[in-house]
């Protein structure tokens, strides 16, 4: 299929609900953290990188604000950036929203112009006026691509619009930097907390049970990197438990989470699924930040965390008798920075004796 067969059909194929697209995706890029008011050079290498597919994780722009013109404004700032541009012509554009394109930062259920910023988001990336992302609170959705046996699933998680107040961390900053930590937040054990909300939580479920091969799920926040303080999924262990869990009760093979907020780049590991669940963070694609990269992370399983502007280049070999899955993230050159490997054998759970 030529390409732009291809993208006439990936756009269709956006326009729908839970839609399927016969493409095969075989290169996916994504990043997050944009801050427009900085120069954006990652366009060149993501758009030199070739990817069938961009995803913005969050943080996409810096709006931090509940005047919704200047929320506007700062869309249009990136909108004007020669590179994103590019972007558009090269491939389609998928995004979910972290907090500060959201509105407030580190926020939550309690950002009052959550609805209106829900609109700005949505219209800004083009998500069609019949999207089930447009019928419901928040601005999560999934799209499917490609044919059976090598079928993508891309889930966009909204881990704004219902989460609860984390629970802030009251140690001392002496105390914090002995123990490595960034240390804002502790994990919440109150179990009426939520990052998804009821209406999301059932909606997954519908979406993990839908066939896939591969399922790429797009968490702004860590889902696995939980010990040094800022957000992730850690904050809200019952929920994170919970999500592990529906993975198994749905049998969900192929699951491999991306990220980001954070500013710096790795891939982290947990044997809490059903099988080895891996979290590839990707971030920034113009802010980076050396401090909170050497945090500790005891799950990390890439050779290094990577804190320069980057974003994450998703390669599958579908030819493999396996199909096997590259993480890498990728530098302003387009060189690769860290890489892990993955094979898709790997990703479901081990055969019954
Ligand atoms: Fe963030």
């Amino acid at each position: 299929m030529t390409r732009l067969l291809s993208f006439a059909w990936i756009f269709c194929s956006l326009a729908s609900a839970e839609p399927s697209s016969p493409d095969l995706i075989q290169r996916i890029a994504f990043g997050s953290c944009a801050n427009q008011n900085l120069e954006q050079p990652v366009w060149d290498p993501v758009i030199a990188a070739k990817p069938d597919l961009f995803l913005f994780v969050g943080d996409n722009i810096y709006a931090d604000t509940e005047d919704l013109e200047l929320m506007k404004a700062k869309y249009a700032k990136l909108a004007a950036k020669p590179g994103y541009q590019k972007l558009k012509q090269a491939c389609p554009i998928l995004a979910t929203w972290d907090d500060h394109d959201y509105g407030v930062n580190d926020g939550g259920a309690w950002y009052p112009k959550r609805e209106e910023s829900a609109k700005i988001m949505l219209d800004f990336f083009e998500v069609p006026a019949d999207s089930p992302r447009r019928g419901r609170p928040g601005i999560y959705g999934a799209h499917t691509f490609g044919p059976p046996g090598k079928r993508v699933q891309v889930i966009l998680l909204d881990t704004r619009t219902f989460k609860s107040r984390p629970l802030k961390d009251t140690r001392g900053k002496e105390e914090l930097r002995e123990l490595n930590l960034v240390g804002w937040y502790v994990p919440n054990p109150d179990p009426a907390t939520t990052i998804l909300g009821a209406g999301q939580w059932a909606w997954l479920g519908q979406q993990l049970r839908q066939p896939a091969d591969l399922r790429f799920i797009a968490s702004s926040i860590q889902v696995i990197a939980d010990e040094k303080g800022m957000e992730s999924w850690g904050n809200f262990p019952h929920e994170r438990k919970r999500l592990y869990q529906l993975i198994a009760d749905t049998k969900a093979e192929g699951v491999v989470f991306l990220s980001g907020d954070v500013h710096f780049s790795e891939v982290s590991r947990t044997a809490e699924g059903p099988y080895p669940l891996s979290d590839f963070t990707s971030s920034g694609l113009t802010n980076s930040h050396p401090g909170w990269a050497a945090a500790v992370n005891t799950h990390r399983v890439s050779p290094t965390a990577y804190a320069k502007p980057t974003f994450g280049l998703v390669t599958i070999d579908w030819a493999a008798p396996s199909p096997r899955v590259s993480l890498q993230a990728r530098g302003l050159d387009g060189e690769t920075a860290l890489e892990v490997k993955l094979s898709c054998a790997d990703l479901r759970p081990p055969a019954e004796p």
